[in-house]
């Protein structure tokens, strides 16, 4: 297939694109670089633009793709609080853009990025049916750019996917994103400094291996599934202090913790069921959390080839 992936310079995304090419797809990735840092591999055709951009259009309608994977957004929660405007203007209006484009393109599948912020604190194993209830500007744009999926693929019969992630995790995320427990903790006992923890550490979160959710987005594109919604993800909540002690394990080093009883501790326990895609996509994680985070501990020092320049696609 001949597949376009925004944000494909990324961290869900580089991945992705690798799983691509890997599996014989023709690859164009659009990117700003506003956080992507990753190069794509030589056969990948790619172009530093604004989604936004004439020429970012320009080249899609070149390229002519059978399918989107639109992965660029803002993905800092605490940062759509702050400047909300951005958030609304890139993850809303830019996944109406890409629809747009899709629309005039004619008969692209668009697979979507969604979030498992879009349930916002609902306890037990969430499933898709369950009402939305965003607590942050970021899940409600996800929310709402899901219902422009809906609506545009309806009205113009855009065939197309929204998976829900749960909390990525896995090797090359930037070293300048601070967010993502598992990456910063590693790079914290790499650089014997403790691992500081909001709470007592007992709050859950679902997490899920990059590798595997690269395999979702394959999925999704080679389906011929149209209007579903679903969640990527393990399906069990993991807590914070699990995970410090798996990457203790994988690095056979004794990093100090520190609790700090008054910090942010977020939702306390989050867990995403996977059956629906299980079902649909015949999807379902294979890295468990102690494998995924041996091997990210076995990568954090391995950056990948940093972007250097602009390719026209
Ligand atoms: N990482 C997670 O745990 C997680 C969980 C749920 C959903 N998601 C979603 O997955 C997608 C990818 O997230 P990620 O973790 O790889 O983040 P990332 O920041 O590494 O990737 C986003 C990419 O989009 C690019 N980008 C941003 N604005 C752009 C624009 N206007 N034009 C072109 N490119 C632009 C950035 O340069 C970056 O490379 C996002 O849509 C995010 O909301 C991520």
């Amino acid at each position: 297939m001949r597949i376009a992936v925004t944000g494909g310079a990324g961290f869900i995304g580089s991945h992705t694109v690798n799983h691509l090419v890997n599996a014989g797809d023709e690859v164009l990735v659009i990117d700003d670089l506003s956080a992507g840092h990753v190069r794509p591999p030589a056969p990948v055709r790619w172009l530093k633009a604004d989604i936004f951009s004439e020429q970012a259009a320009e080249v899609l309608h070149r390229f002519k793709p059978q399918a989107v994977i639109h992965l660029a957004a803002r993905v800092d929660v605490e940062a759509s609080w702050e400047c909300p405007q951005d958030d609304l203007r890139v993850n809303v209006e830019g996944t109406l853009r890409l629809l747009e484009l899709c629309r005039s393109l004619g008969q692209v599948r668009f697979v979507f990025a969604s979030s498992a912020s879009v349930y916002g604190a609902n306890p037990g194993v969430v499933r898709e049916h369950e009402p939305p209830a965003p607590c942050s500007p970021y899940g409600l744009g996800k929310l709402t750019a899901e219902r422009y999926l809906e609506l545009w693929g309806s009205r113009w019969e855009i065939p197309w996917l929204a998976l829900r992630y749960a909390n990525v995790y896995g090797p090359y995320r930037k070293d300048s994103y601070p967010k993502g427990v598992c990456r910063v903790f590693a790079r914290r006992i790499q650089n014997r400094l403790p691992l500081v923890i909001n709470g007592d550490g007992s709050q859950s979160r679902d997490f899920v291996s990059v590798y595997d959710v690269a395999r979702a987005n394959y999925l999704a594109c080679h389906s011929k599934l149209s209007g579903e919604i679903m969640n990527i993800s393990s399906g069990c909540g993991h807590t914070i202090l699990e995970v410090a002690e798996h990457l203790k394990l994988a690095s056979a080093r004794q990093p100090e913790i520190v609790f700090i009883p008054e910090g942010e501790v977020g939702v306390a326990k989050s867990a995403l069921s996977p059956d629906k895609a299980k079902a649909l996509l015949g999807w379902e994680p294979e890295w468990s959390l102690q494998e995924g985070l041996f091997d990210l501990w076995t990568k954090v020092d391995h950056e990948p080839l940093a972007v250097s320049g602009v390719c026209a696609g």
